[in-house]
C-alpha cells in the first residue's frame, strides 16, 4: 500500500533546494507523548494559567512552585523518546547535506528531542528544559546539586537556579534568533511543522521565507491555526507524514 501522494512540484522543490529550513513546534513532539501547549490546556496547564508559572515574576513570587512544575515537565521529557517525525527530519538533513546543501532546524520546543534524534544544526529559540541557569548571575548548567528545598542553588554565586527556557516577556537568545532569521530568508524550501503559529517571533519566520521566494510546506493537525499561507498545506500527523515525504524524495 503506497503512502500519501505528494504534489510533484513539492518533491521537485525539495530535491533541487540547496538550502532547506524547518520550523517545528510542540506538534512534532506530541507523538512522543509530550502534551502541546494548546492541547495541554486540559493537561499540564489545566490547573494553572501560563502567567502563573512561565514568567520571571512568577518565579520571583514562588520559586518552589515554578521549579516543581518544570521538574515535572522535565521528568516527562526525560522519559520520552524521539518519534518517527524527529527521525525523518534527521534523514532529510542527511539527504540535503549529502548533495552539498544547507539545512537548518529551528525549534520552539524545549524538550531536546531533535538533538536526541541526531539532528545536527538545531536552533532552540525557546531554550531547553534539560538545562538550568542562575536567576541571578545567568550561569548555565547541565547538572545541579539536588536539594531538599528546591530550587537548587548556583554553584558560582549561590543564586536560585531556574530552567533555561524563555519565559513570557523575556527576549529570545539573540544568536539563535539571528541565525533563524537568516535561515528563513535564504532558504528555497521552508517546512513549518506542528506549530499553531501564534507566538512571535517564530510565527514570522514562514512569512519571511515566503517573502524571500521560498516554497512553504505546512504540516499540521489543525489546519485552522497554521503558520503563514503555505504553498503546500498537509493536514497530517508529523510522525506519519514526514517519513513518507522523505521517502518520496529518494535516496540521500
Ligand atoms: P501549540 O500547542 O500552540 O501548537 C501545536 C500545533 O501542533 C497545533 O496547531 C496542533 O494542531 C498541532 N499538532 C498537534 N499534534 C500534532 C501532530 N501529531 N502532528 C502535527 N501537528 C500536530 O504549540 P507551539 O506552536 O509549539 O512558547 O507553541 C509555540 C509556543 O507557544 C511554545 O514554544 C511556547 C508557547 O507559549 C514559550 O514557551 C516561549
Amino acid at each position: 500500500m503506497g503512502g500519501p501522494a505528494f504534489d510533484p512540484r513539492l518533491i521537485a522543490a525539495l530535491r533541487r533546494a540547496s538550502r532547506v529550513t524547518v520550523l517545528t513546534g510542540a506538534g512534532v513532539s506530541a507523538e512522543s507523548g509530550i502534551p502541546t501547549f494548546r492541547d495541554a490546556q486540559t493537561g499540564l496547564w489545566a490547573q494553572f494559567r501560563a502567567e502563573d508559572l512561565a514568567t520571571p515574576e512568577a518565579f520571583g513570587r514562588n520559586p518552589r512552585l515554578v521549579w516543581d512544575w518544570y521538574a515535572m515537565r522535565r521528568a516527562a521529557v526525560q522519559q520520552s523518546a524521539p518519534n518517527a517525525g524527529h527521525l525523518a527530519l534527521v534523514g532529510l538533513e542527511r539527504i540535503v547535506k549529502a548533495r552539498g546543501g544547507a539545512f537548518t532546524l529551528i525549534t520552539q520546543n524545549v524538550d531536546g528531542l531533535h538533538a536526541a534524534a541526531g539532528s545536527q544544526d538545531v536552533l532552540e529559540l525557546h531554550g531547553n528544559i534539560r538545562r538550568v541557569k542562575c536567576f541571578d548571575c545567568g550561569r548555565i548548567a547541565q547538572r545541579w546539586e539536588p536539594t531538599e528545598d528546591p530550587p537548587p542553588r548556583c554553584a558560582l554565586c549561590g543564586g536560585l537556579l531556574r530552567p533555561d527556557v524563555v519565559w513570557f516577556g523575556e527576549v529570545l537568545p539573540a544568536g539563535a534568533l539571528r541565525d533563524a532569521w537568516v535561515a528563513a530568508e535564504e532558504c528555497e524550501v521552508f517546512l513549518s511543522i506542528g506549530t499553531s503559529g501564534l507566538v512571535e517571533p517564530a510565527a514570522s519566520l514562514p512569512r519571511l521565507a515566503l517573502r524571500s521566494g521560498a516554497v512553504i510546506l505546512t504540516i499540521n493537525l489543525d489546519v485552522e491555526t497554521r503558520a503563514a499561507p503555505p504553498r503546500f498545506d498537509i493536514q497530517a500527523k508529523a510522525g506519519e507524514l514526514l517519513p513518507a515525504l522523505v521517502g518520496a524524495m529518494g535516496p540521500a
